[in-house]
């Protein structure tokens, strides 16, 4: 399967290739935790695409010596050059003609640098649809977005669901056709209409670098005493979740929704060494959340990524009933007051 994607063809190289993209950030609602191999997931996971959360990269090659300089947005950025590197070590067996240029690159993100907000999957994703679309130009193919998430996939696991479409599955699973280990499909028309125009509102709660990183958290999911019954579970909730949004079944996305959050951060908490990425804000908002749903009927809920941020998420038509839940209660718990309003979006574009 890996070998789909090694160009085989001719490609004639051009003296000077510029481009630029943006793709969005995602967040997971059936969790990728735990891996094996090269970033291969040890469940299958599914996403919404956000759209304001981006990262826009611009890419220039020149031909002559591999290389590359990296900066943000102007300021050259040496700390991110490793990371950048070991990428394009990776992507070299795949994009044999990486070999033959210079790269300058130059990125930044819509969100604030240090709101917590992981920019792994929004750089890796524009960096590989930069990429991809000077594959194209070299090869006259069109550009092939599944090689793109694979690309991404190589620099940052969930970076490959960043891609293309509104919803997106990552990993093998029976019910989700063409589904995959190696990259993210498009699973876009999963979404009632309910789901299409979905909010995300992020509730800042801590801004700090994490105490564990998810390299290591993924690596300890390896001998961990649930993982067997939690990587079943997970293609449980797929199935389950599947279904839900097919069918605009508010409580049931709300029930995955949730104990796939909770769950993440419960494998964390029972691995060795076990830790904690919640902070006590995370929790009362999520409290706040359950009284507000409680008393209102209103089908709010949460998600948690790696870290100690709420991301909470309804239908656009509770917009203004929600805004007056984060005035009142919640942006209190935020660091100095910051959230993030985002919406489910459709992946990745050409500027
Ligand atoms: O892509 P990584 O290695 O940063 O892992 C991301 C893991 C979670 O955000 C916690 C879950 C997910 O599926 O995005």
């Amino acid at each position: 399967m890996e070998t789909q994607f090694k160009l085989e063809g001719d490609f004639t190289l051009i003296d000077h290739l510029s481009t630029k993209w943006q793709a969005p950030s995602n967040i997971a609602l059936v969790k990728y935790w735990g891996k094996y191999g090269m970033q291969l997931p040890a469940n299958p996971s599914i996403s919404f695409t956000l759209n304001a959360c981006r990262t826009i990269t611009t890419v220039t090659a020149k031909k002559g010596t591999h290389g590359f300089n990296i900066s943000y947005d102007g300021t050259p950025k040496p700390e991110f050059a490793p990371k950048i590197e070991a990428y394009f070590k990776r992507i070299a067996d795949y994009c044999p003609w990486i070999a033959n240029y210079h790269f300058d690159i130059d990125t930044h993100n819509t969100f604030p640098h240090s709101s917590g907000i992981a920019s792994s999957a929004s750089s890796m994703a524009a960096m590989s649809v930069c990429m991809m679309d000077f594959e194209s130009t070299l090869t006259g193919q069109e550009m092939d977005f599944h090689k793109a998430s694979f690309l991404a996939r190589l620099g940052s696991g969930s970076a490959c669901r960043s891609l293309k479409g509104s919803a997106v599955v990552w990993g093998t699973h029976k019910e989700v056709d063409d589904s995959s280990q190696y990259f993210g499909v498009d699973k876009s028309d999963y979404l009632h209409p309910v789901f299409q125009d979905f909010q995300d509102t992020i509730l800042l709660v801590d801004k700090g670098e994490k105490v564990v990183s998810s390299t290591v958290g993924h690596e300890l999911m390896n001998g961990h005493a649930f993982a067997k019954a939690r990587f079943e579970q997970a293609h449980e909730n797929l199935s389950t979740l599947k279904k839900a949004l097919q069918e605009g079944d508010l409580e049931t996305f709300i029930k995955i929704t949730e104990s796939e959050a909770l769950t993440l951060h419960a494998m964390m908490m029972t691995s060795h060494p076990y830790f904690i990425l919640m902070k006590p804000k995370t929790l009362s908002i999520i409290e706040e959340i359950w009284a507000f749903r409680k008393e209102t009927g209103i089908p709010v809920c949460f998600t948690l990524d790696a870290g100690a941020n709420v991301h909470m998420l309804y239908p656009h038509e509770n917009n203004e009933a929600v805004q007056g839940l984060i005035n009142s209660k919640l942006a209190q718990y935020c660091q100095n007051g910051h959230y993030i309003c985002d919406q489910v979006g459709t992946g990745a574009k050409k500027c």
